[in-house]
């Protein structure tokens, strides 16, 4: 089993290109980079990612997938929310779920942003970077994204809340209090990060970037499955109701007519009938 090799800045431009530095300097596979505050943190579609000093987990990682075709690198991605979802269950006693392709939620409250970054030549791929931020210690969010985010210590706040609330039956909620920890771990969530990745990802590269090692962990956690969406399709937005993922990465959904159909995130957003999710 590949094993990561962690490596730790106070302070640094974006880890995303700290792993890029370390790659063009020859570093093994499986190299990783975090922080404890990021000056340029880089979000998608070139926006900027704020990481708040010691708050949340900045942490990239250095990949070779010779074996995977360049058109499925996108799917590194799902991976990494699947790894983020599995190591935060593995951890704490929160449920999280996935809102395709890649947003892990707590909550229905999006607790990570997930940045990946390929460099091909001659439709071969040299080396992939993904870069994962995970909300950690946040006790609050800017008003505009105050609705859609939450933090790991935020959920173990509720649930402890919840826990020891009156009308929960005393002995399991003493029992599940006495459980919750008092914060969530930056450390622990990266290492944990990183080993479910790489678990998958050593199936995901030797099955040339198939889905199917994290197929039905996945689906188990749709936060859409079954339910009725709105498909925004630049073409035209229609409702269907959500089935699953299936292992191209693509959601496949029922139309109205009875009849499916599966979508691809390159090319549409899905959003719930009423809200975010
Ligand atoms: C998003 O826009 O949702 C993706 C955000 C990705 C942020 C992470 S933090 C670690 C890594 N380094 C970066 O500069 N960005 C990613």
């Amino acid at each position: 089993m590949m094993e990561a090799i962690f490596h730790y800045y106070e302070e640094i431009d974006s880890t995303n290109e700290e792993i890029k530095r370390l790659i063009r300097s020859g570093c093994p596979e499986a190299t990783v980079a975090s922080a404890g505050t990021q000056t340029a943190g880089k979000g998608r579609r070139g926006h900027s990612w704020i990481s708040p000093v010691g708050v949340s987990v900045a942490t990239s990682i250095a990949l070779y997938p010779v074996h995977v075709p360049t058109e499925k690198i996108p799917r590194l991605t799902i991976v990494s929310a699947m790894a983020v979802a599995e190591a935060v269950e593995e951890l704490y006693p929160l449920k999280t779920q996935i809102k395709w392709p890649n947003d892990i939620l707590i909550n229905n409250r999006k607790i990570c942003g997930i940045l990946t970054e390929a460099d091909a030549s001659n439709n071969h791929v040299n080396y992939v970077v993904v870069g994962i931020g995970v909300n950690v210690h946040h006790r609050s969010f800017p008003p505009e994204i105050a609705d859609m985010a939450t933090s790991l210590d935020i959920e173990l706040d509720r649930l402890r809340q919840q826990s020891s609330a009156p009308d929960s039956s005393s002995a399991s909620g003493e029992a599940l209090v006495n459980n919750i920890p008092e914060q969530a771990s930056r450390k622990a969530v990266t290492e944990a990060i990183w080993r479910h990745f790489l678990y998958h990802y050593e199936r995901f590269e030797e099955k040339a970037g198939s889905l199917d090692s994290i197929l039905s962990g996945y689906n188990e956690r749709l936060v859409n499955k079954d339910r009725q969406v709105r498909i925004l399709d630049p073409k035209g937005e229609y409702e269907a109701t959500a089935l699953g993922m299936n292992s191209e990465g693509k959601l496949t959904i029922r139309l109205a007519d009875g009849t499916t159909r599966d979508v691809d995130s390159g090319e549409v957003h899905v959003r719930g009938l009423y809200g975010y999710t």
